[in-house]
Parts: C-alpha cells; sequence; structure tokens
C-alpha cells in the first residue's frame, strides 16, 4: 500500500520538482491507498455523528472548516455528501486507530474511541489549506488505515524559565495535536518561577511567579534581584484556566501530565516560603541562571515539606484527569542535605547510607501519597539513584543509559535524550541560528532516532512508553522563537513515534514536509527552514581517505573549494566522494533554489600523514556513546577540537590500545597521539602513552613512554599531543597504548573511572 503511495509521489517529483505529493500527510499512516477522485466539501456537505461522545471531535472539524472557507458545515440529516463520523470495534486499530474512507459520495471516520476519530479528522485536515481560502475544498479520494506505533507521544515546555500565556499554550497543544502527538508535558515549576495557583499556598503565585526583569541580559549573565527592586516579570495559570486548558487538550487528545518538581528545583518555593528550605533563610525569586547563595531544594529532614507537597498535589490532582503526576528529582544538588541537621537526622532514623538515599526516601514517600490518590509517578532518571520507587515510571533524559536500567526493572519508561529529543538545543549552524544553550539536534538525528534500545529484549522492550521531546526556555522568551524551535523537529518525532519504525524514509519525509512549510508559511509560523550546514565526512575505503559531503536540506546542491576560498554557486559543485591524496582544507555550502539561506561555509581539514587510511585493530572496546567516525577516526587526518562530541573517540571501561598496520614497510621517526582534557565532561588525560613498533607485524618493542604532564585540575578544556620521537626505522606496525586515569580529588567523579578521548595517531 505504502509503495503505491510513494510511486506517486516519486512521479510527481519527475514531472516537477517541486510539485507536492497528492497526499503529504504527517505523521506517515500505516496504510494509505490513493483512489482517483475527490470529495468536495461545500455548502451541502453534512457531518453526522453516531455517538453523543464524538460532539468534541465533530466541533473540531466543522470549526476549522468554518476558518478555513466559512463553510458550515450542516448538521441536519440528508443522504448526500456526508462526513460521518463513527465508533466501531476493530481490534487492528487499538486505542488510538482509525480507518478514513474518502469517495467522491462520501467520508467515513471509524475508530474504536473518541481519539481515533480525532486522528482521522486530522489526516483528513491535512488535505486541505491551512488558511482561508476562496478556493473548492477537495479532499483526494483514498482509503487509509492508521494507528500510533507508541502510547507516549511526548511533547514537554518548560514555562518557569519564561512564561507563555494561555493563548500560546493552546497554540502549541494544536500544533501537537495536528501531528498526533498526545502527551503535553507541562513543566509548571522550577527555580525561576512557580506557575500554577494553589489556593492553599497563595505566596507561591503572590511571590513565587514574579521576578525582577532581566530579559535584555544573557540567562546566565543576568544578576540576582536585590531588596527592593520591582519583581515585574512572570506569570501564572489560574485554576480556571488552567480547566480550560486541559478540557481544550481533551478535546484533541491530549493528555497533560504536569510536572511539580521536587526535591531540587524548588527555589521558587523557597522564595515563597522559606521555611521549607533546609537553611530556612530568605531569598529572592531567581532572575536567571546565577544560583549563587540560592537554596534550591526542599529540606528532606522537615515533615511540613511533605505536608506542603501532598497539600500542593491535592489541588493539582485535583485539575488534571491524567494517570500520570511528574514529580521531577532531576539534578538535585544535596549539600544541602549534608550541612543540614533535620536532613542528617532523617538520614540515621530512617536507617538510610547516604543522600542518595535520602532523596529515594523523598520520592518514594511522595509516591505513597499520589497511589493513594490513584495517581502513578513518573520522574527524570535520578529518582533511579538510591533506589527507584516501586511504581515510578522514568523518564530517560541523561542519554538513555536510566531508561534502558529502569525497563530491565519492569519499570515504564519514556525515552528523551538529550541527544536528540532537547529541542532547545541548536537545529542548523549556531553561526546562523538564534542563541541557544548548546548542543545539536538537527531535523535529520530527530527522525532518525529510535526509541527502543537495542540492549531491551522483547519483554523488556514493552516498558518503553514512546518519546518526548523536551523545550527548555532559558534562552527562549518568546512565542515566535517557541515555533521556531519545535518546527519542524516536532513532525520529525511525530513520526519516529507514531509510524512503523520499518517505513522510516527520510527522503520521503523531507519531501512531504514541504507542503506543511506552506501552511507555516501562509499561518505565519515562525519555523526553521532546515539544516542547512554540510556534513563532511572521511571515508576510508581500501586504505584511500575520501570526503563525503551532506547537507540535510531538501534537495540541495552542494559546492566546495579546497584551495582556501569562500566557496560560492561557481565553485566546484560535489558530485561523489573527494580522494584526498595531499592536506587539504575542504570548504562547503549547501544551497537550494526553494530557501536561499546565506550559510557560514563548513570547513574540514585533513592532514596527512603516513598511517592516513590505514587499519586501526583496538584491543579493548571503544565506548558505543563515543565512536566518532568508526575504527578509523585515529587515521582519518582529522584532527579534533575542544568540542567532544565530534572526532574524538570515547574510552571509559578500559585503556585504549591501538594497533595500526601501516600495509607495507614505512620508514618512521615519530609517533604522537592527540588526545582531550575536559573538566566537567569527566575527560582527563591518560597517565601515561606507550608506543611499540614491529617489522613484522607480530613481535613488537617499546620505543617509548611518556607520562601525563597536563594537571587534572586544569578547568579548560585542552588538548594534548604525546609524542614519541626515535631513531628512523623501518616498520610494519605500531601498537600504542593510553593508559585511563581516575577522576581527581575535588572532582564530582573523584575515584572513579574517567573518560580517555583520542583523535588521531599521527605517524611520520
Ligand atoms: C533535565 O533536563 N534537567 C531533566
Ligand atoms: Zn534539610
Amino acid at each position: 500500500m505504502r509503495l503505491s503511495f510513494f510511486l506517486i509521489a516519486v512521479l510527481l517529483v519527475v514531472q516537477t520538482t517541486v510539485a507536492q505529493p497528492v497526499v503529504s500527510i504527517i505523521p506517515q499512516p500505516v496504510k494509505l491507498e490513493l483512489k482517483n477522485g475527490t470529495f468536495v466539501i461545500d455548502q451541502q456537505t453534512a457531518i453526522r455523528y453516531k455517538d453523543r461522545n464524538l460532539k468534541g471531535a465533530a466541533e473540531l472539524l466543522s470549526s476549522t472548516i468554518r476558518s478555513i472557507s466559512g463553510i458550515e458545515l450542516n448538521q441536519k440529516s440528508t443522504d448526500k455528501k456526508l462526513i460521518v463520523l463513527m465508533l466501531a470495534n476493530d481490534a487492528e486499530l487499538g486505542n488510538e486507530g482509525y480507518k478514513l474512507s474518502v469517495k467522491p459520495e462520501g467520508v467515513i471516520i471509524k475508530a474504536n474511541r473518541y481519539a481515533g476519530v480525532v486522528y482521522g479528522i486530522q489526516s483528513l485536515l491535512q488535505t486541505l489549506p491551512a488558511i482561508r481560502t476562496n478556493a473548492q475544498l477537495q479532499v483526494p479520494c483514498m482509503e487509509v488505515t492508521d494507528y500510533p506505533r507508541f502510547a507516549w507521544r511526548g511533547m514537554h515546555l518548560d514555562v518557569s524559565r519564561h512564561f507563555f500565556s494561555p493563548e500560546v499554550i493552546k497554540e502549541y497543544i494544536d500544533l501537537m495535536a495536528a501531528y498526533k502527538m498526545n502527551t503535553f508535558h507541562w513543566h509548571l515549576v522550577d527555580d525561576q518561577g512557580w506557575r500554577i495557583e494553589i489556593k492553599k499556598y497563595p505566596n507561591l503565585t503572590q511571590v513565587g511567579a514574579w521576578r525582577v526583569d532581566k530579559l535584555d541580559t544573557e540567562w546566565r549573565s543576568r544578576a540576582q534581584a536585590k531588596e527592593g527592586e520591582p519583581a515585574t516579570y512572570g506569570g501564572y495559570y489560574t485554576q480556571d484556566q488552567i480547566k480550560n486548558i486541559v478540557a481544550y487538550a481533551q478535546q484533541r487528545n491530549v493528555t497533560i501530565v504536569p510536572e511539580i518538581e521536587m526535591p531540587g528545583h524548588s527555589a521558587a518555593v523557597l522564595a515563597s516560603y522559606p521555611k521549607l528550605s533546609c537553611t530556612q533563610q530568605p531569598q529572592l525569586p531567581m532572575t536567571g541562571g546565577n544560583y549563587t547563595n540560592m537554596a534550591s531544594n526542599f529540606c528532606a529532614g522537615n515533615d511540613e515539606s511533605f505536608q506542603f507537597l501532598q497539600d500542593v498535589l491535592t489541588e493539582v490532582i485535583e485539575l488534571f484527569p491524567s494517570a500520570y503526576v511528574h514529580i521531577g528529582g532531576d539534578e538535585v544538588e544535596k549539600d544541602s542535605w549534608k550541612k543540614c541537621i533535620r536532613c542528617q537526622a532523617r538520614i540515621k532514623s530512617e536507617n538510610l547510607k547516604n543522600e542518595d538515599e535520602l532523596q529515594s526516601y523523598f520520592i518514594k514517600r511522595i509516591e505513597k501519597f499520589l497511589i493513594s490518590k490513584n495517581k502513578k509517578i513518573i520522574g527524570w532518571d535520578e529518582i533511579l539513584e538510591g533506589g527507584l520507587a516501586p511504581q515510578a515510571a522514568v523518564m530517560s533524559w541523561r542519554g538513555e543509559t536510566g531508561g534502558i536500567e529502569a525497563a530491565k526493572m519492569n519499570h515504564d519508561v519514556v525515552m528523551t535524550p538529550g541527544v536528540p529529543c532537547y529541542f532547545d538545543h541548536y537545529q542548523d549552524d549556531p553561526a546562523t541560528e538564534p542563541i541557544a544553550i548548546g548542543g545539536f539536534n538537527s531535523l535529520k538525528r530527530v527522525y532518525d532516532y529510535e526509541p527502543v534500545p537495542k540492549e531491551l529484549n522483547e519483554q523488556q522492550a514493552k516498558h518503553v512508553l514512546g518519546a518526548q521531546a523536551n523545550l527548555w526556555t532559558e534562552w527562549i522568551s518568546t512565542p515566535e522563537h517557541l515555533e521556531y524551535m519545535i518546527l519542524p523537529r516536532l513532525l520529525a518525532l511525530a513520526e519516529v513515534v507514531w509510524s512503523p519504525g520499518s517505513t522510516k524514509d527520510w527522503n520521503n519525509f523531507n519531501e512531504r514536509l514541504r507542503y506543511h512549510f506552506k501552511g507555516f508559511d501562509q499561518k505565519g509560523l515562525h519555523h526553521s527552514k532546515g539544516n542547512f550546514k554540510v556534513e563532511i565526512k572521511p571515508i576510508v575505503r581500501d586504505k584511500r581517505l575520501y570526503a563525503s559531503l551532506f547537507s540535510e536540506a531538501y534537495h540541495a546542491e552542494i559546492f566546495y573549494t579546497t584551495d582556501g576560498t569562500i566557496p560560492t554557486t561557481s565553485s566546484q559543485k560535489y558530485t561523489s566522494e573527494i580522494y584526498i591524496d595531499s592536506s587539504l582544507t575542504i570548504k562547503a555550502i549547501a544551497y537550494t533554489n526553494i530557501y536561499e539561506k546565506s550559510a557560514k561555509p563548513s570547513e574540514q581539514s585533513f592532514a596527512i600523514h603516513k598511517a592516513v587510511g590505514d587499519d586501526v585493530v583496538y584491543e579493548y572496546p571503544v565506548s558505543k556513546y563515543y565512536k566518532a567516525d568508526g575504527p578509523n577516526t585515529l587515521t582519518d587526518g582529522i584532527r579534533g577540537t575542544t568540542s567532544h562530541d565530534k572526532n574524538w573517540l570515547g574510552f571509559n571501561d578500559n585503556d585504549l590500545m591501538a594497533t595500526i598496520d601501516l600495509g607495507e614497510t614505512k620508514s618512521i621517526h615519530r609517533v604522537s597521539i592527540g588526545c582531550l582534557q575536559n573538566y566537567r565532561a569527566w575527560i582527563f588525560m591518560p597517565q601515561s602513552v606507550k608506543v611499540e613498533i614491529s617489522a613484522d607485524g607480530k613481535s613488537f618493542i617499546e620505543v617509548g613512554i611518556i607520562s601525563n604532564k597536563i594537571s587534572s585540575d586544569e578547568k579548560n578544556s585542552v588538548i594534548n599531543d604525546f609524542v614519541v620521537e626515535f631513531k628512523q626505522q623501518k616498520i610494519k606496525s605500531i601498537r600504542v597504548t593510553a593508559k585511563r586515569n581516575i577522576c581527581p580529588k575535588g572532582h564530582s567523579g573523584e575515584g572513579q573511572p574517567a573518560w580517555l578521548f583520542a583523535d588521531e595517531v599521527v605517524v611520520e
């Protein structure tokens, strides 16, 4: 079925390169068969729903049709031109699936539940214009059978760091719903603002929702508030507004999971009720990312903390019908607990080993309360530390490790790894983008994401409820910027969590996306035009080095130079891999005739030496998280930079021992290996580097061992080459051994294995 749709799409592309496929539904339906003809929506068209419960869905369709055409769908019974919404009993469709049948004489949307009917409507709407039009509304005839791969298709939004009005929240929900995302994780509270009215604790919104306005200053550099300065920035949602938003979301099959953070990230509470912190000192609401002398944790030794949270949660669960409440749990800096007599007394009275177990005690106590109220908890993956609460679900954000661990313990998990699910990261070259927190999660990286890790067996994989993108807003203060960060990455994630993994097709997705871009443009929705950065990757084949150039941008042409000049559209056009036989720098730009964008050229230098392209064998495995360009990373002629996520091979469980086969006997006098230190990322220089050489590839002799001279207290990132020189001689193989270090005294990982990062073994 899919094939026929795909062929039609391809045929259209062959005829004219800019034509849209006839139907460009995102996420890609499970089965879609296009038929001849169209169904025309006009003044004679009537809508009928066969179950009272479908009234909300019918209204959703009618109001959208009204807004794009002025047509009022007739609700009176007529035999002609009906759109019928109905409930069915069809095991294939599950809870959220639907069948959509469009024939010239009528449309039928069938589903087991309300949710599926809404999704049938969303698919139908994606075939119509996005904005008000005088053109005839024609829906292509088709038969669709569709259902989601995952039950949790989430989008998170942080409204604490910057506040967004109820109208913007509804727009966010509309965008989610249009792409069949069903879970809105509403991060309502954090250090820099409390955003939900709690009747029992009015200070939360009178004090905790308002801060001194520092919008004109970069987040991390914002000065702290001073006593007497007016607190004018902020806002909160009243309980009435929340009820209204919850109902709005329900109509669109979006469940809102509220997050009430604890025990950390609670500076806004402690500004409102200082008695709940360990020091009980007053503090002003935070203005940004400056945490100096700020209390951020609830005191875990004070029963009033639990009473407060239970009272708050009691009001929260009255407002949100979702099965889950998110209780946060991330990034608890436990120093305040170490210094607090009440917290230490609690550790003693509860027979806890340490502060990790105190955190676990905290979460378990809250879980018990929420279970008594018929709610389940979900928390960030730190809730694993010190012991997971018995029925908690885990949201895996620090990579997938926490999610894997929890699923193996038979707990449900939602995958939200920073790469690629953090939508506050850049989506194109930072030089061409609005300022963001950092990182790089391009559209294609999101599209390529697979939420079920290979480490899980079939039974464990069932615990992966789905995936979610997180949008933290430290650097996002306007609705326009917010739209820009989720569009179009939301659409890529929607296809990841809805469509069957087997039908993933980047080019086809990119093709369908054109239609949606048109709608965004018409509606004035801000969106990224895609990632124009050219990726320059080394390829080693038959001991030769090539560079491959790639751009995610739709139908992009790539132009490049190798003589140091800036490429233009008159430069050499890239058609196939570039053979590299001398040291050079490739500079490249991507260009499309649909969206021109003056991107900064991408640049990559290649430094040729005597081992470039040669095979490398590793005695111990490379970390799966830091594989760079594969085994040839150490012989690809590319040096790393202080950015540790590119061009560096990482080792954590063992030393690096790499044997390079030079292929033939070569005259060599010098071998060096480049290593990286990044204090904050737990990456330290090796203790020592040893070089051995072999004339026959079998027996090796040591020619030098170099000890590390870079201080492990150095906090700035540094690259150091460990160089071994020896008498020139003819050799066939080289073995380099770098001994892994441990994290130094005073470091947060003190005594634990450090990461060892290497980029190139330069042989001369
Ligand atoms: C998080 O990003 N701190 C969950
Ligand atoms: Zn305390």
